[in-house]
């Protein structure tokens, strides 16, 4: 019998020779670059055996407390930064339409259909913020009929669905736009809020002296026949923790005022009382297809 040497280098070439023979080319270039990179890993750090065993732990409890509410694998895919690297990779957008960013695990399909000036909170849920603006193609083109689906949290810091004592459609909902490409509603102010982190990822963040707070936000997708779907959100550019979002999902562009109002201000929305906020913000929609974004599961 021919011996073989086992020294770590070849280890290595021959966990990437057992992947030539594969058919799909896709898979072999991405099982042999995940080799590459694993094994570069642990050579790279030394890793001894109690560090292994203590990375199938936290991989098996990742599996444990993920089911079809909780979804701790994306919560890895974000917190390291994946998320929005394949998004960065796979989203090059041309210069003036709106940049995408995560969708998080919190949003739900099928939100109720609100009209122009409606109110997404359903309980209070923190001060008044009217949120408008036009929803234009990349050509300036205004566009009638586009779909803005939108979820926030509350000053609970919680979104409706981590919420059991929630009305079921609260602080999310769906507008369109007139004729001239306009929408408008009335949110409330968004808080930072902490993502969950009593699982494998909140060990994660605490051991390596990282926070799990993201910064204030409202989410969207907006929609529009003939162009692609934006994952967005838009930020108060004001939020604590701009620079250090635990998902890394602040961009620059995405950053808005929340403009303080009077309580008699005479532009002031139905249904509002006390001091308020508005927020204007435009998007701008590339033209062509697909972009809708594939639920990966929640993380209530
Ligand atoms: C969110 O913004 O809803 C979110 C995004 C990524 C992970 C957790 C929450
Ligand atoms: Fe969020």
């Amino acid at each position: 019998m021919e011996t073989k040497s086992t020294t770590p280098a070849d280890i290595t070439a021959a966990a990437l020779d057992s992947f030539e023979g594969c058919a799909d080319e896709r898979l072999r270039e991405i099982m042999q670059a995940l080799i590459r990179h694993i094994h570069g890993l642990i050579t790279e750090v030394d890793l001894t055996e109690e560090e292994w065993r203590a990375a199938i732990a936290v991989l098996t409890d990742t599996g444990h407390i993920t089911d079809e509410r909780r979804q701790e694998w994306i919560l890895w895919s974000d917190t390291l930064a994946v998320s929005m690297l394949v998004d960065a990779i796979r989203h090059r957008l041309p210069e003036g339409a709106t940049e995408s960013t995560v969708l998080g695990p919190f949003h739900v399909a099928e939100s109720p259909l609100r009209a122009y000036g409606d109110h997404l909170d359903e309980v209070p849920a923190g001060a008044a913020a009217w949120v408008y603006g036009q929803v234009r193609s990349l050509d300036g083109t205004p566009i009638e009929g586009a779909e803005l689906d939108v979820w926030q949290n509350g000053d609970n810091e919680l979104y409706a669905v981590q919420d059991p004592d929630a009305p079921e459609f609260h602080l999310r909902g769906r507008f369109h736009t007139d004729a001239d490409g306009r929408y408008g509603f009335v949110a409330v102010r968004p808080t930072p809020y902490p993502i969950p982190h009593d699982g494998p990822v909140g060990k994660m963040l605490a051991a390596t002296g990282r926070h799990p707070w993201r910064p204030a936000h409202i989410h969207m997708i907006v929609r529009a026949p003939g162009h692609r779907s934006l994952t967005t959100h838009v930020f108060d550019g004001t939020s604590e923790y701009l620079d250090s979002d635990a998902v890394f999902a602040v961009k620059p562009s995405l950053l808005r005022d929340f403009v303080r109002r009077d309580a008699d201000d005479p532009d002031r929305p139905e249904g509002i009382s006390g001091e308020w906020y508005s927020l204007e913000s435009d998007f701008v929609l590339v033209p062509g297809e697909g972009g809708e974004p594939q639920d990966p599961g929640r993380t209530a």
